[in-house]
């Protein structure tokens, strides 16, 4: 088979700022050992997210001259609307300036204290937007997803019967919607097959439920089924995605990742009371319906990324990209959770530096190492990001640990070549061959939340 080449060409171009091993390791013990806080010009490879990173097409640069800025009734928005419901069968699209607005919306009109929501599992602001409706969330993976070297090619699936346990725990009537992530980002952007979708369906079905999407990454899940399931490899990837959001009631989206631009969102429904509900609320803190917290280029930007992301040359690129550094990371050695999945590597830092305790930070020790040797940012996922002490927590309890100790290799899309991969890949090699070196850390600042934006360390 001949080489999967990145399926454009290069118009525009960004410089990489280059610097040297002497400036990173100011730059790093400036930053506290957290590269949440180095400049972005001091990063010669940003791995630290997908979301929002993306590289826009000549046609959505285009679309952001074409933008109507009307207030309401925008041409923009019924482009984008027309896109949307001809890609996901939806009638009612909201726009939203990012996903967490309309998981904001969401949770503030089904969720509410003795509310339990279960999911394959929550990304963090999903989890904390139920949780400040006082909702509590639940995630139910396969247990296949905890065993990092498994190869089952559906990791993100849901539990179905541990879904089922739950209902008959709590009761259908303290559940207000069961929600599944498309692909499982927590969990190693893992597919959810069909199959299980499906699955998980039957049991809405049965017990009532309404079944929502997160789905971010619907286009990178909807290839993986082609790819992985049985029976999927001759449709059409369109008519995969039309397969997914018809079993569902609802979705939240970021369009940061698979809607290819650098913000918006997006809120899909049926149900009309709920329209109109999530509609009043729009108005409130995000703008008219018909714009939702963004300008009227930003719709144009979004109604052309939806419709690139599922043209199978740029999925085969994508998926194969992630792919090829997973293959050769293996290769040489390093352990990743297995198998690659969308749109990430995850390095198993616990077992990248077995010499490090995990109260020692493994996964902040490699991402430090990554930045000090070859300008790589990554990002540690893990018990910086997990652990620590909750409010909840009774004195002297031991602080909190993740289930993992990973490190996230997050790719942009379509902002790196295959050269930009292979310099990630020598690097990796280069700090696996020395990673005895790697030097723990003890977190000298420790923010009340989300600790790892600004914790500071020092290496012990
Ligand atoms: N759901 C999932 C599965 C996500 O991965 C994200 C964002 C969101 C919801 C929230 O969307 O950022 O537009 O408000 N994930 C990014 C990441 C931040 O780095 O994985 P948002």
């Amino acid at each position: 088979m001949k080489t999967i080449i990145e399926p454009f060409r290069i118009k525009c171009v960004e410089p990489i700022r280059m610097t040297t091993a002497a400036q990173r390791e100011r730059i790093l013990r400036e930053a506290g050992f957290n590269v949440f806080l180095i400049r972005a010009d001091d990063v010669i490879i940003d791995l630290l997210t997908d979301s929002g990173t993306g590289a826009m097409s000549s046609e959505q640069w285009a679309g952001i001259m074409r933008g109507d800025e009307s207030y309401a009734g925008a041409r923009s928005f019924y482009h984008f609307q027309d896109r949307i419901q001809e890609l996901t069968g939806f009638a009612h699209v909201l726009p939203t300036h990012q996903g967490r607005a309309s998981e904001r919306i969401l949770f503030e009109l089904v969720g509410g204290p003795d509310k339990v929501v279960p999911n394959n599992a929550h990304f963090d602001t999903t989890r904390a937007n139920a949780e400040h409706s006082g909702a509590t969330a639940v995630d139910l993976p396969i247990p296949e997803a905890g065993d990092p070297q498994n190869q089952h090619p559906f990791k993100g699936n849901m539990d179905v019967a541990a879904l089922e346990r739950l209902i008959a725990e709590v009761g259908a009537k303290r559940i207000p919607l069961v929600m599944v992530t498309v692909t499982n980002n927590s969990g190693g952007g893992q597919p959810v097959s069909l199959a299980n979708l499906r699955a998980v369906r039957e049991v809405c079905d049965r017990h009532e439920l309404p079944l929502f999407l997160d789905a971010c990454r619907f286009a990178e899940n909807a290839f993986l089924i082609k790819r992985r399931e049985p029976g999927m490899a001759d449709k059409d990837v369109r008519e995969i995605v039309r397969e997914m959001f018809a079993l569902a009631d609802g979705a939240t989206i970021s369009a940061k990742k698979d809607g290819l631009v650098n913000i918006g969102g997006l809120l899909l429904l049926r149900d009309e009371e709920l329209l109109h509900r999530a509609s009043n609320l729009l108005i409130l803190t995000e703008g008219f319906v018909t714009y939702g917290g963004l300008a009227g280029r930003d719709l144009e930007a979004m109604a052309q990324g939806f419709e690139e992301v599922v043209h199978e040359d740029y999925l085969a690129y994508r998926i194969r990209s992630v792919e090829y550094l997973g293959e050769k990371l293996t290769a040489i050695g390093v352990p990743i959770v297995q198998p690659p999945g969308g749109h990430a590597i995850y390095i198993d830092a616990a077992a990248f530096c077995r010499h490090i305790p995990v109260e020692r930070f493994p996964g902040q020790a490699l991402v430090c190492g990554l930045y000090r040797s070859a300008g790589i940012r990554a990002v540690e996922i893990g018990s910086v990001m997990f652990g620590g002490k909750s409010t909840a927590s009774p004195a002297g309890a031991p602080p909190k640990r993740a289930r993992l100790e990973l490190v996230r290799l997050a790719i942009p899309r379509r902002v790196y070549t295959q050269s930009h991969i292979d310099y990630c890949i020598e690097a990796i090699a280069e700090v696996y061959q020395r990673r005895d070196g790697l030097r723990g850390l003890r977190m000298t600042y420790e923010p009340p939340v989300l600790r790892h934006f600004t914790a500071r360390f020092e290496e012990v």
